[in-house]
């Protein structure tokens, strides 16, 4: 949340700062800002999207190398002018960009009124750039140690990046709780709360970790930790490259990357998959199949999307491996004191990798001394790197806020675990073949329901006008429910419920009129005839009922729409299933004129609690 972007070298900083924050816009888009050093420092900003902020500045005003951006996804403060950062001083020398929760701002805030300082926001950060000023006014010393010192009274999370017009060679950064990278050009550096504003300038990069902080210069990069002791950081080479983050002529990311999952499940399953020897092979987790095989419970935390993807994954593991699995998320886990055993193993889920609840379950699984497994989209993320080990989605970067091609590489990396953990155990090797081909059939069998697209475009049409949807669904195809009422409501604003399909009768049954549509995900699967009960329910209560089914004629006779896909073995169903459930969702959203990429009060990559 909050995107963060900065820049020193020999380049005009200002256009490197608009285009790393439109790249960074998923992060956060109530308002946008630039603060440049230029002899003195300019600072502009303004409540809205960075466009708004690129289509008024006045570039001449802004000429200078050295600068920092922010894209902000409110917390303190509503979204205005006054609000956006960059944060300045008093006097106007320095500026603050900062994403992150200083809790200590208000007991910081009182103290520094009771020396004279006035604020003109309602945030947290601007408390930091008057405390840094109150330190450096009261000793003298550089910045950099200003800034330390600042950072060791305060209680929270930040990654912040400052400037100042006294220190016209040196951009300083920090970070604890809030991801920072370095980009490492040549005679010029980058800095971004994520890589994507770094992809277009360099490959090479620094991940800085919490209680780290960086002081960059024209001629190089000194990382130290808080209490000033200097670090030796690796250089990492990034693995995604510009191609992946640009729309290619699609309208939106969402339905680029709804486009891409064959592919992107192609690329998951690359080189972990062999027919020939038939096996899957997980190199993250080569060293901890031994752990997991001796499980006795797995417990995986996540949230939101990943959350739902956890839900698959612990029908694949208990139904395939039969090792019970808890799921948790992860916002719940971490507070409620969760009791860990030995024989335990978590495992975290996370497109972004930089969930801070997700990462805080990472925590106390260590705390408690249990082995932690990531499942990631982002190399190099925290989560990745926090973990004890894990598995890479490797699905390309996935800008749509609304995860899409995230969700189904993740059940894709727990059908290739619970296949791996059951091999030999629950599965002979006859069924395990059987199960393999049928993995590798998902990315053509994906393409066959892409060309639904129209099909559903229409389906869209009909319903767009609905102010409430339910989505049914039961065992393996529960959770795609939750994710399909979870995409409706995330892009389009139409309340939408997932529930599993036999809990219609225990309450839901009572919204059913004429004006609900109910969505079943009825496969031909050990639940079905379950499921056509439910829909025939619906039908008696004129509800509308459309079905997303891999079977025929008697669904048709109880549905308004029916939506056929190819047929698949049952524990694979969710990936092809929760395709329609996208698209459909897409369509309704653009249709209703919302900007899907951009979701009101959303943002990527949820880093604040
Ligand atoms: C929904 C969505 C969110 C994320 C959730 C977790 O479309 O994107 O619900 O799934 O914020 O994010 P990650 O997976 O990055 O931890």
């Amino acid at each position: 949340m909050c995107g963060i972007v900065g820049y020193i070298g020999d380049k005009p900083a200002v256009d490197i700062l608009i285009d790393g924050l439109q790249r960074l816009e998923y992060r956060g888009y109530d308002s946008a800002g630039v603060a440049i050093v230029n002899g003195g420092l300019s600072v502009e900003k303004k409540q809205g999207k960075v466009k708004g902020l690129s289509d008024t500045i006045n570039r001449a005003e802004l000429q200078g190398t050295l600068g920092i951006g922010h894209t902000r996804w409110a917390t303190h403060g509503r979204p205005n002018d006054v609000n956006a950062h960059p944060h300045t001083n008093s006097t106007g020398k320095f500026a603050i960009v900062h994403n992150g929760i200083i809790e200590n701002f208000t007991a910081l805030k009182e103290k520094l009124i009771t020396k004279g300082y006035s604020f003109e926001s309602e945030t947290d950060t601007e408390v930091l750039a008057h405390l840094i000023d109150d330190i450096q006014k009261n000793t003298m010393l550089p910045i950099e140690e200003a800034v330390r010192q600042a950072l060791t009274q305060v209680v929270g999370t930040y990654g912040l990046a400052m400037v100042s017009a006294d220190d016209p060679d040196t951009l300083i950064a920090a970070r604890k709780g809030s991801p920072l990278i370095i980009g490492v050009g040549e005679n010029e550096y980058f800095l971004g709360s994520d890589a994507a504003p770094l992809i277009e300038h360099t490959r090479q990069v620094v991940y800085l970790n919490d209680g780290e902080m960086a002081v960059i210069t024209r001629g190089g990069y000194q990382v130290k930790s808080i209490d000033n002791v200097p670090l030796e950081k690796e250089v990492h080479e990034l693995e995604w490259d510009l191609e992946q983050i640009e729309k290619h002529g699609y309208e939106h990311f969402m339905f680029k990357e709804i486009m891409e999952q064959p592919e992107s499940l192609e690329n998951c399953m690359r080189g972990r998959i062999s027919i020939q020897d038939n096996d899957v092979h997980l190199g993250g987790l080569i060293d901890s199949l031994d752990t997991l095989l001796a499980a006795d419970r797995i417990i995986i935390c996540a949230c939101g999307t990943s959350w739902h993807a956890a839900l698959v994954g612990e029908y694949l593991i208990e139904g395939l491996a039969r090792i019970p699995v808890e799921v948790e998320y992860a916002s719940e886990f971490r507070y409620r004191n969760p009791i860990l055993r030995e024989g335990d193993v978590v495992i975290v889920i996370s497109q972004s990798g930089e969930t801070a609840d997700t990462l805080a379950a990472v925590h106390e699984a260590k705390r408690q001394g249990v082995p932690v497994y990531g499942v990631c989209n982002v190399v190099g993320s925290t989560i990745a790197r926090e973990t004890d080990a894990g598995v890479y989605l490797h699905a390309g970067p996935e800008i749509g806020v609304a995860s899409t091609k995230a969700f189904s590489a993740q059940v894709m990396v727990l059908t290739l675990i619970a296949l791996k953990l059951a091999k030999g155990r629950t599965l002979s090797e006859a069924e395990f073949a059987t199960y393999l081909n049928a993995v590798v059939e998902i990315p053509d069998k994906i393409r066959e329901v892409l060309l639904l697209d129209e099909e559903i475009q229409g389906l869209a049409r009909v319903y767009r006008y609905a102010s409430n949807f339910l989505y049914l669904g039961r065992g393996f195809n529960f959770p795609v429910a939750l994710e399909g009422a979870l995409k409706l409501k995330e892009i389009s604003y139409i309340h939408a419920e997932g529930y599993p399909a036999a809990e219609m009768k225990h309450g839901p049954i009572a919204l059913i009129d004429r004006f609900m549509p109910v969505v079943f995900l009825a496969m031909k699967d050990s639940t079905y005839s379950k499921v056509l009960a439910n829909i025939e329910e619906v039908a008696a209560r004129q509800g509308s009922a459309i079905a997303i089914t891999d079977n025929g004629m008697e669904i048709e006779r109880l549905c308004e729409y029916v939506i056929k896909i190819p047929r698949t073995e049952e524990f694979l169903t969710p990936l092809l299933a929760v395709v329609p459930l996208q698209l459909m969702s897409y369509h309704i959203a653009v249709m209703r004129g919302c900007n899907v990429d951009q979701p009101r009060n959303l943002a990527k990559s949820v880093t604040v609690e």
